[in-house]
């Protein structure tokens, strides 16, 4: 059977989605992916909101019906018109239709709120930054892109703080990978913009060999970790890299990921792909963030994995 794959990747606003979207789809190739931004969904615009004193973070805020029956259209290779959302204006856009390309990630708030939408994605991505630096990420985004000034944007998390408690966090629990970049315990405020990542795997879906990385790491002091841990009361394996490992480390993980997957590697390779694992820094210049191009290479060797099953 030959249908479009299907990645998820939900977080709360300003937690990552949009790069890690990008970074992903860059991997696969644009042409190959659709990206799909469940905001384009929202029930009423800014002014409405306000009105109403509602946050875009509630399932009543969206509609989720529709949300869901066009993610399950895409999932069977069918167009969709999609609402559009501008972040810009606050307001909606005429629809656009869309066909799904080979590859579609839908990023967006409340995508695994409910069962039906969470049915229709092949890998679910949830991205979890410690709440300091998600606040720090959407102060910059909220007031470089979207015209809020700082105060703003401090009020609006907090108001948003019940509905995120309450409808984004628990959404965690429905993922495959949890992703939550963090800055090293000697850097605390990332002034030099090299972040680590904690990957949580589930055993949702069957994750690549990592017991061999304890080949060729110590595992307490690597830059490259592996370990047992608890997530939402459930055992999961947990990966660990940091954002100071070497080139030589990070090879031998890609390696390692790309062992049972030849055509992996050609699609990571940096010489082909030059823009895996870039990220934007604090003053606007690209950086090379290895475990930006850890996560964007593991998330790729699941898409694909699925893709030998239904394509
Ligand atoms: C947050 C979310 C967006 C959402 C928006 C709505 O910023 O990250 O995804 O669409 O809230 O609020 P707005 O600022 O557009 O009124």
């Amino acid at each position: 059977m030959s249908r479009p794959i299907i990645l998820g990747i939900v977080g709360d606003s300003a937690a990552g989605k949009t790069t890690l979207t990008r970074g992903i789809a860059q991997v696969l190739g644009p042409e190959n992916v659709t990206i799909i931004c469940t905001d384009d969904y929202h029930k009423y615009d800014r002014k409405q909101r306000a009105e109403i004193g509602i946050t875009a973070l509630h399932p009543d805020c969206n509609h989720l019906d529709i949300m869901q029956q066009h993610l399950s259209l895409l999932r069977t290779g069918q167009p969709i018109l999609k609402p559009v959302y501008s972040h810009t204006t606050g307001t909606f856009e005429a629809p656009v239709y869309v066909k799904p390309n080979k590859f579609v990630i839908v990023e967006g708030l409340l995508g695994y709120s409910t069962r039906a939408a969470r049915d229709c994605y092949d890998v679910k991505v949830y991205l979890a930054p410690p709440e300091s630096i998600r606040a720090n990420w959407k102060v910059k985004r909220d007031t470089q892109k979207r015209g809020y000034t700082e105060e703003q944007v401090l009020a609006e998390l907090e108001k948003r703080e019940p509905d995120s408690e309450q409808f984004i966090r628990p959404q965690r629990q429905w993922s495959d990978i949890v992703v939550s970049f963090y800055p090293p315990s000697d850097d605390i405020n990332n002034t030099n913009g090299h972040l680590n990542v904690r990957l949580v795997l589930r055993p949702t879906i069957p994750h690549p060999d990592f017991t061999k990385i304890l080949d060729f790491c110590d595992n307490t002091v690597s830059a490259i970790r592996l370990g047992l841990d608890r997530d939402m009361g459930k055992p999961v394996d947990v990966l660990e890299v940091d954002g100071h490992a070497t080139l030589e480390q990070v090879n031998k993980l890609e390696h390692l990921i790309c062992s049972d997957m030849p055509y992996l590697k050609n699609v990571c390779n940096r010489e082909v792909n030059p823009e895996i694992g870039k990220v934007a820094g604090t003053t606007g210049e690209t950086i090379q963030s290895y475990p930006l191009a850890i996560t964007q290479l593991l998330t790729t060797y699941h898409i694909l994995k699925a893709t030998q099953i239904y394509q």
